[in-house]
């Protein structure tokens, strides 16, 4: 019997192709750049599988370059919206993810971009890179005080709630606005106060932002939303770039309207060097790598070649965003 045929959008941690390796033949996309339109659609005719990164987007129109032979994607990310989980699951192509492994690591990474910003960590650097530094200054570099201040959490899933259990050592007051209440156990827990939207804007010292995004979630904060932020406030943004109206956000920055932002992701993704954004003095540009430590990577891996396998067998994945397509 022939071996199934899996594409890999590029090179994984070795451990998932590994698993991967043991049970197909597997193609890895060779290049650094993710491939190109036409490259990926050549790239997945006939497969049996496909790992995707969220580079890559998956539709009706890849479907179709696959073939009817597809059994299973499977994202190398607990975000999903680069692919078009109804045109899989009316196929009855289950869709995985890798939820869970990343929640810490990507918190972690929040809280570094709040840390950073607030404290002027990027600015200090490139200052004394520059040979600024020339004496202690009593007004070098002030920034706001993050113990004690005010952290609004816009959305309140496992990142979520995992950036407010960090804000308890720094005695912070946590808010938070969902879509749905947490239970009040895991406020209490948290310490975290359920408020709507609009308050937790004009209340927070800082904003971070944990939604998927959807069209509903689609410019969230959008010039409205920013202008009912405190003139000091910091936007954090480890979600995803559509979620934030970039035009909007670079008017507020450059009049005042916030005093900051720290983004981790972007719209557009990659933010070219020469974008606003990046010459501004008063917001961090990091190239999407919430989840970029080697363990979490590598938990991404294997999750992502599990959900493969299963798909691969006829078994249910471990991880479905699309369940529905076991009826
Ligand atoms: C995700 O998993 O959705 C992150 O954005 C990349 O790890």
């Amino acid at each position: 019997m022939t071996a199934p045929r899996v594409f890999v959008g590029r090179h994984i941690p070795e451990d998932g192709l590994a698993m991967l390796r043991a049970v197909a033949h597997v193609d890895v996309w060779p290049g650094e750049l993710p491939p190109t339109r036409a490259e990926l659609l050549r790239a997945v005719a006939g497969c049996n599988a496909v790992l995707t990164l969220l580079t890559d987007r998956v539709d009706d129109e890849l479907l179709d370059a696959a073939g009817p032979q597809l059994r299973v994607v499977s994202n190398y990310a607990v975000g999903f919206d680069n692919v078009d989980v109804p045109a899989c699951t009316r196929r009855g192509i289950p869709v995985g993810n890798t939820p869970g492994v990343l929640t810490e690591t990507t918190a972690d990474l929040a809280w570094a971009l709040l840390m950073a910003s607030a404290r002027r960590v990027v600015e200090g650097a490139d200052y004394v890179r520059a040979g600024l530094w020339r004496t202690w200054g009593p007004l070098t570099l002030l920034g706001p005080d993050v113990h004690g201040a005010t952290l609004g959490i816009v959305g309140f899933g496992r990142i979520g709630q995992s950036v407010a259990r960090r804000a308890a050592g720094f005695g912070m007051t946590v808010l938070y606005s969902s879509r749905s209440r947490a239970s009040a156990e895991v406020e209490a827990a948290l310490g975290a106060v359920f408020v709507p939207f609009e308050e937790l804007l004009a209340r927070s010292d800082f904003v971070s932002l944990h939604v998927s995004l959807s069209a509903e979630t689609r410019h969230l904060i959008d010039a409205a939303a920013l202008a009912r932020m405190r003139p000091s406030a910091i936007l954090i943004n480890t979600a995803r770039g559509p979620v934030v109206d970039t035009d909007a956000l670079v008017d507020a920055l450059r009049s005042g309207v916030i005093a900051g932002a720290a983004l981790d992701v972007t719209d557009p993704e990659p933010l070219p060097a020469s974008h606003p954004l990046v010459a501004l003095p008063n917001c961090l540009v990091v190239p999407h790598i919430a989840s970029a430590t080697r363990a979490t990577r590598a938990r991404m891996a294997t999750m992502a070649a599990a959900n493969v396998v299963a798909g691969l067998r006829g078994d249910r994945l471990p991880t479905p965003v699309n369940p529905e397509v076991y009826g």
